[in-house]
C-alpha cells in the first residue's frame, strides 16, 4: 500500500501503520485522513493482517491533532460533508480487528480522540496527552467528548475538556486514559508483544470477543448480556471451539483456522 502520508509496514501477523508527517508532529491533514481511512480498510480486509498498530513518526509526537491551518475559513456545510463521509473515528470504531495505539508522545485533540477509539492503548513515558480544543475555541468533534467520559469518568472528562490541560504518561495511566505506560525505548517491543499474543489466538474468537466488550460502551447491560449470549453461542459453532477444547483435553498447542 502506498501513501503520502503514513507508512503501512507488516510485520508477521501484525500491521504498523505510522502516521508520517513528523515536520508538522504528525497532525492530520485531510489528505491524511483520507489516506488513514483507506489504510484502515483496507487493512481490515487483509487476511495476513490480524492486529493493526499505529503510532506516529519522529521522537516527539503520536499526533498534536487535525491539523490547525485546515480549520481556517472551514464552513460548517464543509464540515457536516466531512462527516457525512465518514471520519477516521468511524473508520477505527467499525474495525473488525484489534487496533492498539502506540502513543510515543504529543497526543493532543484530534489525536487523543484517535487513540481513544482504538481497543488498547500503550503509552511511551514520554507521552503527553490532553483534549485540548478548547484552547483554540473549539470543542472535540472526533468522539472526544462521550469517550473520554466513558473511559475516565464524568467529572475527570470535564477537568481535561474545559481546562484543555495536559497530561502526563503516568497521569494517564492513573485515570485510566491508557492502558499502560513503559520506558520509551520499550515500547515498540512491549506494544509488538501484546499484538503478537493476541494474533496468537483464534482469529474468529479475537473478532467476537472484541465485538461483545465493545458493545458494553453501548448498550444498557440487559441487550449486552444478551449480545455476549448470542456471540458465544455463535462462537460454539466454530472450527475453532472445536479445536481449542481437543487441544487443550490433548495437552497440545491448538492449531487455529479462524472459522
Ligand atoms: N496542526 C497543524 N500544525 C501543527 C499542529 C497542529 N495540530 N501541531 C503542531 N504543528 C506544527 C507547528 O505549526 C510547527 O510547524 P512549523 O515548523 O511549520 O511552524 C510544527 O508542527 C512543530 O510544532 P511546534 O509548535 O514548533 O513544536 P513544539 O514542540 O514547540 O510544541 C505542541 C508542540 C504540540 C505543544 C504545539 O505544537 C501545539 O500546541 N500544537 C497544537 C496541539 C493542539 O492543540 N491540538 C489539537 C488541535 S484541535
Amino acid at each position: 500500500m502506498q501513501f503520502e502520508t503514513l507508512l503501512v509496514q507488516p510485520r508477521d501477523s501484525t500491521t504498523l501503520i505510522t502516521l508520517n508527517r513528523p515536520d508538522k508532529l504528525n497532525a492530520m491533514s485531510m489528505m491524511l485522513k483520507a489516506e488513514l481511512v483507506r489504510a484502515l480498510q483496507e487493512l481490515d480486509r487483509d487476511s495476513g493482517t490480524r492486529v493493526i498498530v499505529i503510532t506516529g513518526a519522529g521522537s516527539k509526537a503520536f499526533t498534536a491533532g487535525a491539523d490547525i491551518r485546515e480549520f481556517e475559513g472551514r464552513t460548517p456545510m464543509e464540515q457536516w460533508r466531512m462527516y457525512e463521509h465518514g471520519t477516521i473515528y468511524d473508520a477505527v470504531d467499525r474495525l473488525s480487528k484489534p487496533i492498539v495505539a502506540m502513543v510515543n508522545g504529543y497526543c493532543f485533540g484530534g489525536g487523543l480522540e484517535l487513540a481513544m477509539a482504538c481497543d488498547i492503548r500503550i503509552a511511551s513515558s514520554r507521552a503527553t496527552l490532553g483534549q485540548t480544543e478548547v484552547n483554540i475555541g473549539i470543542i472535540p468533534g472526533g468522539g472526544g467528548s462521550q469517550r473520554l467520559a466513558r473511559l475516565v469518568g464524568l467529572g475527570k472528562a470535564m477537568k481535561l475538556t474545559l481546562t484543555g490541560d495536559r497530561i502526563d504518561a503516568d497521569e494517564a495511566l492513573r485515570i485510566g486514559l491508557v492502558d499502560e505506560v513503559v520506558p520509551h525505548e520499550r515500547l515498540e517491543a512491549r506494544t509488538f508483544e501484546i499484538a503478537d499474543k493476541i494474533a496468537s489466538h483464534s482469529a474468529l474468537a479475537v473478532r467476537l470477543a472484541k465485538a461483545a466488550v465493545r458493545a458494553s460502551a453501548r448498550l444498557p447491560l440487559d441487550q449486552g448480556l444478551r449480545y455476549e449470549q448470542t456471540l458465544f453461542a455463535v462462537a460454539m459453532a466454530s472450527a475453532d471451539k472445536e479445536e481449542g477444547v481437543r487441544a487443550f483435553l490433548e495437552k497440545r498447542d491448538a492449531k487455529w483456522s479462524d472459522r
